[in-house]
């Protein structure tokens, strides 16, 4: 199966080089020559809120925002469409949470073709790596909104920023050099540039201090590490990393690395930080085919997933310490999804390690869930959507553990508490 990596490996390097040089990060509107696809429409909403006076033309007026949980609408006439807005929410990480940012992008990782998004309301593909809805949307249907924009979309103008906004970008990891064959994702340092260029066209809608408010109150997810498992130290058998270093060394390494990130959302006003680790790495259908010759779970990617697990509780533990709060919560999604994987039949699953959508053992053969795939009649029956990811039924689980989970899920507490807690302030 390594071959199968290196072929597309290769693939993906013939073609970059047929692209601009740069793909790293720059504050859209400097410049027009980046491989970022700048869709239409966005430099000018930099300018409108400029130039305009307040309240005209796709700007979020002040007066017609709705407050904290109110479904009423407002009653001037507004000239944006009406947003459903709960809690503000603010999304970072890979594609277990990316909902359309890879569609704007050059990019092999990518959702934006059937039968991605048949479960969906259009049944058609929207760039999330799910057959339909994907767990920071079930999270907004908790929070009462309707589902935050990806970043790179050229709707997320007006009202629409004050929801929050997406910046996740399947086939990123913690470390730069994770998913260098996915070419222009965007990285951690470009989604957090996103944000920061977020915060300020907010600041010119609604003023500074409100912005810093909106932002301090919001509720925020971030995903990482899979993909510095998958998409880097266990890439191929024999990768540099795992010629350089032991998978102890790496998993404390990624550690200290994750924390700079999570410093870093602290630093640019995050108050309320759920932290999704690795699943159980092993278990996914693309894993058992290619590392597993039982077909059970392989162990390399379990063990990297139990040594990773632990560590990342201890380092959110130790953040909230130094910030004498508990702005992060450590989401257990291994365990959530150790539970569906172990028992299928608990939760109403007919399998959990054949994935609906796919070809080869297990459907496993990573990349290759299209129109030319197996497809399952029944997305419900099944954990896994496509080799790596899991269904929309899966993630309704994963949420409602989030939601209501006990400490051995979520430390140090549940989403429903935070919410209780927060709605007092
Ligand atoms: C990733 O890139 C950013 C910005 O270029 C840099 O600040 C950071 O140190 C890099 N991280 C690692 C682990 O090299
Ligand atoms: C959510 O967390 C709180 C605090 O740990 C706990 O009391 C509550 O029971 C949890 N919810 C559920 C459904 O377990």
């Amino acid at each position: 199966m390594a071959n199968l990596w290196l072929m597309l490996v290769l693939c993906l390097t013939v073609s970059v080089r047929a692209m601009p040089e740069k793909t790293i990060f720059e504050p859209r509107g400097h410049h027009d020559d980046k491989v970022i696809f700048k869709p239409k429409g966005h430099h000018d909403a930099h300018k409108r809120n400029h130039d305009s006076p307040k309240g005209s033309r796709g700007i979020p007026d002040k007066t017609h925002v709705a407050p904290k949980g109110a479904s009423s609408t407002p009653k001037a006439p507004s000239v944006t469409p009406k947003v459903k807005q709960g809690r503000p929410f603010f999304v970072f990480g890979d594609s277990l949470v990316d909902n359309g940012n890879n569609n704007f992008l050059i990019t092999g990782a990518r959702a934006d073709m059937p039968p991605y998004g048949i479960d969906s309301p259009n049944h058609s593909p929207t760039g999330r790596f799910s057959n339909g809805l994907n767990i920071p949307d079930v999270i907004s249907e908790y929070i009462g909104s309707e589902p935050v924009l990806p970043y790179l979309s050229p709707d997320l103008v007006g009202q629409k920023l004050l929801i929050g906004a997406n910046f996740a970008s399947a086939g990123v990891g913690i470390l730069n050099d994770t998913g260098f064959q996915f070419i222009s994702v965007l990285r951690m340092p470009a989604q957090l540039g996103y944000f920061k260029e977020y915060q300020q066209r907010l600041s010119l809608a609604i003023g500074e201090k409100q912005a810093q408010q909106h932002v301090n109150q919001a509720l925020v997810l971030i995903s990482l590490g899979g993909n510095d498992f998958v998409n880097n130290y266990f890439l191929f058998p024999g990768s540099a990393r795992s010629q350089l270093t032991s998978l102890s060394d790496y998993v404390t390494y990624l550690i200290a690395e994750y924390r700079k990130i999570l410093e870093k959302l602290y630093e640019m006003g995050s108050r309320r930080v759920i932290v999704m680790g690795t699943g159980p790495l092993g278990c996914a259908p693309a894993e058992r085919m290619q590392h597993s010759l039982t077909g059970d779970c392989a162990t390399d990617l379990q063990s990297a997933a139990a040594l990773f697990e632990p560590k990342l509780t201890q380092m959110i533990q130790d953040l909230n310490t130094k910030y004498h709060a508990d702005v992060f919560i450590a989401a257990n999604t291994k365990l959530m999804h150790h539970d569906m994987i172990t028992d299928p039949k608990a939760f109403g699953f007919k399998t959990s390690t054949t994935a609906c959508c796919g070809q080869g053992p297990f459907n496993g053969l990573p990349g290759l869930c299209s129109l030319t795939s197996n497809l399952c009649p029944n997305r419900d029956e099944y954990v896994f959507w496509d080799a790596f990811h899991p269904t929309e039924r899966a993630c309704r689980i994963i949420v409602q553990q989030i939601m209501n989970g006990t400490p051995e899920y979520m430390k140090p507490m549940n989403l429903s508490l935070i919410m209780s807690l927060d709605s007092k302030m």
